[in-house]
């Protein structure tokens, strides 16, 4: 069997892995020592899987500052598993502050149910972005511009994932025995690498509901 590090592409991470140790060895040389001690991470990120939305460098933080799920189209169903467990683990065992819920424009997950197009498998998960569209059909087809109405998407479907992580047990639970957990819902831009706030910051179980009709409100102001 060929050795796998015959790979250039393969290869090729662990040299950059080589690399990035070294410039860690620099600059802060006592990283990998105090991080094998704990983490204690003050946000959760849930955003897109896509490879041009990676959480750490977006908010420039270092490792250890961040506890990230990602999926595609950044989507938090509340019978999802792996998304729930995520994110007991980050609310009861890390105590995050805040958890974040970002989507991004240009989403490939979005345009594929903007466009009623078929992938295979990933349609089913998409079920739930399409869940979004058609619940704010009508705002959605008031824009007459394509790419204003796939932001505008990306943005709903963004708000509706954030009031799904303030609805489920995780985040009621943490409200109800005063635990400090604010859920934010954001959106990045791949054209100029900024994150937008949704108006969607919810640190009680009061607000969720009229944050949402507040932030709704705004979008389409
Ligand atoms: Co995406």
């Amino acid at each position: 069997m060929m050795n796998a590090l015959d790979d250039p592409a393969y290869r090729l991470l662990f040299d950059n892995n080589r690399a990035w140790v070294e410039s860690v060895q620099r600059t802060d040389p006592a990283l990998f020592e105090r991080l094998a001690q704990q983490q204690t991470p003050k946000y959760f990120w849930i955003g897109c899987s896509d490879s041009r939305v990676p959480a750490n460098e977006v908010i420039n933080l270092a490792p250890g500052e961040v506890f990230v799920h990602r999926n595609v189209a950044n989507v938090v169903p509340q019978s999802d598993l792996n998304a729930l467990s995520t994110l007991q683990f980050a609310v009861d065992i890390l105590k995050v502050e805040h958890v974040l819920v970002v989507g991004h424009y240009d989403c490939s997950g979005v345009k594929t149910v903007l466009e009623g197009r078929r992938v295979g498998l990933a349609d089913n998960w998409l079920g739930h972005v399409r869940e979004v569209m058609d619940s704010h059909a009508n705002q959605l087809d008031a824009l007459a511009d394509p790419v204003q109405r796939h932001d505008r998407l990306c943005e709903l479907n963004a708000l509706e994932q954030a009031r799904n992580v303030c609805r489920t047990t995780v985040v009621q639970d943490a409200w109800s025995r005063g635990q400090h957990v604010t859920v934010h819902a954001c959106v990045y831009g791949l054209k100029d690498g900024l994150l937008r706030d949704l108006s969607y910051s919810v640190s009680r179980a009061g607000e969720v509901y009229s944050q949402f009709d507040i932030a709704l409100g705004r979008l389409a102001a």
